[in-house]
């Protein structure tokens, strides 16, 4: 089966895409072939909208619904320039939307909301449509967030000892993978996010992010600073949790710097992004380092930036390696895991963001294309998943 994942992150820096071969292999194995991903820059101002929504702002109904028609169409565009590119015929197309907000009372959520109507979507390809990936998670008692733990316990199970994915998007997510399989994923608290606002703000809005971490490299830590914002209370609870940009977000930061401003004034642009990096660093070590893993395997736009990595390698003792190595590309890791999340949906397979402690479910919910919707017979579910080369032959 062929699948078309459409998908846009926290950071909303772009419509990530993913072609995927997915195939039921032997022995419960689910074979992956990824046959292209890349990022669609967003349309217009569709990007700089859907970040006004975040906190400080208050915004109107009629723009929430002017933006996910928007951004439906967006991505049905993209989807069916995506299916016109594909050399063999595409089957589902995933569209999980874009995350508007995303409620959490201490360790609960209380409900979550991704925009972009599907309906859209099915009309400009003519295929069925799987979204809403996360609601039926958070009413099953769940996050709903991060979903990345299902693919990473079937991908990283069967280690000598523990593996740990680490996705350093807005949000760093990591998931905790036994060798057998059984796999505790959360997400540790900000990754990108911060550091955009801070980037953007130092540089009077010319940049969105800090490119490969220039200006953080430039800085020293603030130590007032960093005690400020290791105190969030997202540190001290106990995973699975989720996070978002509505609790890490620009409104944050600035109150955080208000603080060491009462006392010895806001440091410098590139002292703060120090002090930021300094910060994923730090949570996602501390996150890790009880689980003594053999290795982290990272992925997302923050592994791209060396002053991140740098410093992540600094706290952690187990080596870290980046998802390609493991062939997952790094920056298209999150469109597979959407795809395959999908293609689940599809053949019934119940999963879930709390595994021993909340009972899976099939998640997202699925528009018809042009065609009635006829699904396969439900599958058992899948206990591992192999990575196989674009071109690499197939056992029958
Ligand atoms: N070369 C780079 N240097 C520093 N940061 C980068 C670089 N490339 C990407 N990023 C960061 O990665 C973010 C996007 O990461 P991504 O994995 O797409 O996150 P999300 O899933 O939240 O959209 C950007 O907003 C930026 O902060
Ligand atoms: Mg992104």
């Amino acid at each position: 089966m062929i699948v078309v994942a459409v998908a846009s992150g926290t950071s909303a820096d772009g419509l990530d895409v993913g072609v995927v071969d997915l195939r039921t292999g032997h022995d419960h194995t689910i074979d992956v072939r990824v046959l292209d991903t890349w990022t669609e820059p967003w349309p217009d101002t569709l990007g700089e909208r859907l970040l006004a929504l975040l906190p400080p702002a208050t915004t109107t109904a009629a723009e929430v619904a002017a933006l996910d028609t928007a951004l439906g169409q967006a991505v049905g565009r993209v989807a069916a320039a995506a299916v016109a590119r594909t050399p063999a015929p595409v089957d589902l197309v995933v569209s999980p939307g874009q995350t508007i907000h995303h409620e959490v009372v201490g360790d609960r959520c209380l409900g979550t909301l991704q925009i972009g109507q599907p309906a859209w979507v099915a009309e400009a390809t003519g295929l069925p449509v799987v979204s809403d990936l996360r609601t039926r998670d958070v009413a099953a008692g769940g996050h709903g967030a991060p979903l990345a733990g299902i693919l990473d316990r079937l991908w990283l199970a069967g280690g000598t000892g523990p593996r740990v994915a680490l996705n350093l998007g807005g949000i760093a997510n990591v998931s905790v993978v036994a060798p057998d399989g059984s796999t505790l994923a959360w997400d540790t608290g900000p990754a990108n996010c911060l550091l955009d606002v801070a980037a953007a703000r130092a540089t009077e809005g010319r940049q969105g992010y800090d490119v490969d971490g220039e200006l953080a490299a430039r800085g020293q830590v603030h130590p007032g600073l960093l005690d400020i914002l290791l105190k969030h209370p997202h540190y001290a609870l106990t995973p699975p949790v989720s996070t978002g940009r509505e609790t890490f977000s620009a409104a944050y930061l600035d109150g955080a710097l208000a603080r060491v401003a009462g006392g010895d004034g806001r440091p410098d642009w590139p002292d703060v992004l120090a002090t930021l990096v300094a910060l994923t660093a730090t949570t996602v070590a501390d996150a890790v380092r009880p689980h003594a893993p053999e290795e982290v395997v990272a992925s997302g736009g923050g592994a791209r930036n060396p002053v991140l990595m740098a410093a992540l390698a600094d706290r952690l003792d187990a080596p870290v390696r980046i998802s390609d190595e493991l062939g997952l590309p790094g920056d298209g890791k999150e469109a597979v895991l959407w795809a395959l999340l999908g293609w689940l949906t599809w053949h019934g397979v119940p999963v879930t963001t709390a595994p021993g402690t909340r009972t899976p479910r099939v998640l997202g919910r699925i528009s018809p294309g042009n065609d009635p919707l006829v699904l396969p017979a439900p599958i058992a579910p899948p206990t591992r998943l192999t990575v196989r080369a674009r071109d690499e032959e197939r056992t029958p």
